[in-house]
């Protein structure tokens, strides 16, 4: 765990425009200060992100949150109420605080108040909100523990330790507009949680889907890939004709999706099956530190059985990130 003088360190190079890596409790984010351009630069070269992909901006408190928006209506007010300080991410309309190139140019702004208390002690010490997205190379998978983001970056970046991360996955992302709410992003706050403390306060509200690309910009059909292709299988197979019916797949698996490259096998002599808990939040907790350490083997594949049972409800979130994951997915071994 961080001591108070690597927490100095950590701010006084947030101070002078630098990133630094911080826990939060979904995964570790590239952090800067909203206040300083260098530093948000700096984010999008290190993760080699393209300009395009807004920052969540993150806030110690709601007066912080409100700061950062430009209309902080009574509904933000009741779910951060509710879920703050948690994995919830609230896209709303922005104020002048926030510099074009945390929003990609965008008119809204993604606000979170993490619960990590280093986190909240990070953003209290530098006095400003903290602009960060996950630790990781664009594209790829997420980092769940603080040497993750040393490996991701070759130790070129100062990292404050917070041991591992207890959600596991990133935040629920919702755009409130009005009476209107669209999940951007699953994560371990579900539609259902967020629907029931609408209710019970009496507020209505109507659930749509984002319309376009610029209201959920970062939804990329690929992401959190690990370094060896990850194939998902519906239902189990005889191994002998997943060998078979992968070699025919040989040539669909990609060398490079979306702008991020694969370690494409060359053949598939070695399968490596991985498995998560059968508790939805144990997996979401184990998911990426899984994927990290699989693709560090000598095989050629990753493989996962998961059935359609585990895409939907509590597992929405996993089968999320697992489905971005994967190079392929083959649905009937009969
Ligand atoms: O749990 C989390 O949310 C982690 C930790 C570090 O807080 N952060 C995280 O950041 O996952 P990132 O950058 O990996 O994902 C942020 C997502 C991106 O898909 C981005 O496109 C979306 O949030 N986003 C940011 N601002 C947005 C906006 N104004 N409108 C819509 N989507 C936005
Ligand atoms: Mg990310």
């Amino acid at each position: 765990m961080a001591s108070e003088i690597v927490l100095e360190q950590a701010l006084k190079l947030l101070e002078q425009g630098s990133v630094v890596g911080l826990p939060t409790e979904t995964v570790y984010g590239l952090a800067a200060r909203i206040d300083r351009p260098a530093g948000i630069a700096q984010i999008f070269k290190t993760k080699a992100r393209p300009f395009f992909d807004p920052l969540i901006v993150h806030v110690a408190s709601v007066a912080q949150a409100q700061a950062c928006v430009s209309q902080w209506t009574a509904l933000a007010d009741l779910l951060a109420a509710k879920f703050w300080p948690g994995p919830l991410t609230l896209v709303l309309p922005k104020s002048a605080l926030i510099d074009p190139m945390i929003t990609s140019g965008l008119t809204t702004v993604a606000v979170r108040c993490p619960r990590h208390p280093l986190a909240l002690r990070m953003i209290q010490g530098a006095g400003v909100p903290l602009a960060a997205p996950s630790a990781n190379r664009f594209g790829r998978t997420s980092p769940s523990l603080a040497a993750h983001v040393r490996d991701e970056f070759q130790n070129e970046v100062f990292v404050v330790d917070g041991g591992p991360c207890e959600v596991g996955i990133e935040s629920t992302i919702v755009a409130v507009q009005g009476e209107v709410l669209k999940l951007l992003r699953p994560g371990s706050i579900s539609i259902e949680q967020i629907e029931a403390t609408v209710v019970e306060a009496g507020f209505s509200v109507r659930w749509e889907q984002p319309s376009s690309r610029t209201e959920a910009p970062g939804q990329m059909q690929h992401h959190y890939m690990p370094a060896k292709p990850l194939v998902i299988l519906a239902n189990d197979w005889p191994i002998d004709l997943l060998k078979a019916e992968l070699a025919q797949h040989l040539s669909r698996i990609p060398d490079e999706v979306e702008g991020v490259r694969m370690m494409k096998p060359k053949s598939i002599q070695i399968l490596r099956e991985i498995s998560l808990s059968a508790d939805p939040v144990i997996a979401a907790r184990e998911l990426y530190q899984t994927l990290r350490e699989t693709a560090q083997g000598p095989e050629d594949l990753l493989i996962l059985v998961w059935p359609e049972s585990k895409r939907t409800g509590p597992w929405l979130g996993v089968w999320d990130r697992l489905r971005k994951a994967a190079s392929l997915h083959l649905s009937s071994g009969a």
